[in-house]
């Protein structure tokens, strides 16, 4: 006897999918809020995207380009590619799913690392596929270990370098190790969202890699360093074939006007870059500093963000600092769902958020800053 269904039924697996949770922005009862729980900048983006915006707000009655040139073409120009390599999406997650839809499909595997960005796993099982979650050394993406877990049924590797939520990051020359040795048919994804912030020798996002293989992409974000979390922008630098399987599949106007002339206006304004990248850095490294003083460890980051570890002692714990820090106003990220139960990420933000934070973990300490 034929079973009834008299619903809708998603497709096997799309239940057991953890749905992604956005960075807190509340804290109840309490009237000024400093939040520092999604990676965003808090230096806003450059005058000229606003004025870009404003402009395109006078011809919301036509459709996009859909094949976002302007902004193509701008981030070409800025970065030396070619444009045709270029695909620009709504943020970045968009393109990270569009590749998982596009090469994984059920009984592939997609691997990803433990304390990996959340998407990928979501993204992977939303293609029917299996994620593979290898184990980090010291918080850091191991490239042996992501190599020991391929097998003929991968076909896809996601890395974020820098990394969210750690914000460590793997040298270019580990990177074209794990290209070297990966089977030729497996995407490589390089997820490169805090690229901009990396001031090291041994750090390359990526683009020398996609340049010069036929199985690497590097996907970027506005949402970061350029101060456009809101309009969604995101891109990836890819070869032709890449490209042009991607572009069959997605929206064809999945950019909006105002993200495209904003987008394109941004990234011209290097200058306002450099400066953002320079406060970041400054800060970075002062709360490094001042969290350690205070009794706490902090992951070493080359990103716009810490991870904060806290004592494994009653009251003390991060869930603890959480609700304390909350409660004055001071929203960070808890991070147990990316494997670290005892610690919390936090965005560098205004001079103010973080002197506020420094002093009120200090409280929380018991130790003056
Ligand atoms: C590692 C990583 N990749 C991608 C993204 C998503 O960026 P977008 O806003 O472009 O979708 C984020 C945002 O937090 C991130 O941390």
């Amino acid at each position: 006897m034929s079973v009834v269904v008299n619903e809708p039924v998603p497709r096997p697996g799309i239940l057991d999918i953890a749905a992604y949770v956005p960075g807190k922005e509340h804290a109840p009862g309490v009237a000024r809020v400093f939040k520092l729980s999604s990676n965003e900048t808090p230096l806003g983006p450059s005058p000229k995207a606003r004025e870009a915006l404003k402009q395109a707000v006078d011809h919301l009655e036509i459709y996009p380009d859909g094949q976002a040139t302007e902004l193509r073409e701008a981030i070409a120009a800025v970065h030396g590619l070619n444009p045709a390599n270029i695909l620009c999406g709504n943020g970045s997650d968009e393109l990270l799913g569009l590749l998982c839809h596009v090469y994984l499909g059920a009984g592939d595997e997609g691997i990803i690392t433990e304390h990996g960005f959340l998407v990928y796993k979501i993204q992977i099982m939303g293609a029917c596929a299996t994620p593979v979650i290898v184990k980090e050394k010291d918080a850091t993406v191991d490239v042996d270990a992501i190599l020991a877990a391929v097998t003929e049924k991968t076909k896809i590797v996601f890395l974020a370098n820098p990394a969210n939520p750690t914000g460590t990051y793997v040298p270019v020359t580990e990177i074209r190790r794990l290209q070297a040795a990966l089977p030729k048919n497996v995407v490589l994804v390089l997820d490169a969202a805090y690229a901009e912030y990396v001031r090291r020798n041994d750090y390359e996002a990526g683009l020398e890699l996609v340049s010069n293989s036929r199985n690497v992409v590097m996907t970027r974000t506005f949402s970061k360093v350029y101060g456009l979390a809101a309009l969604r922008i995101g891109w990836m630098y890819a070869p032709a074939a890449i490209i042009d399987a991607l572009n069959r599949v997605r929206g064809p106007f999945n950019m909006n006007a105002p993200a495209i002339a904003a987008g394109a206006a941004a990234v011209r304004d290097q200058a306002f870059i450099e400066k953002a990248v320079e406060y970041n850095n400054l800060w970075l490294d002062k709360l490094s500093h001042a969290l350690e003083a205070i009794g706490l460890k902090v992951t070493p980051s080359v990103t716009n963000f810490l991870l904060i570890h806290f004592p494994d002692t009653d009251g003390k714990r991060a869930e603890d600092a959480d609700a304390f820090l909350t409660s004055r106003g001071y929203i960070l990220r808890a991070v147990r769902g990316y494997g670290f139960p005892n610690a919390l990420r936090m965005s560098v933000g205004t001079e103010e958020a973080n002197r506020g934070v420094v002093e009120t973990l200090g409280e929380f300490m018991g130790r003056n800053p």
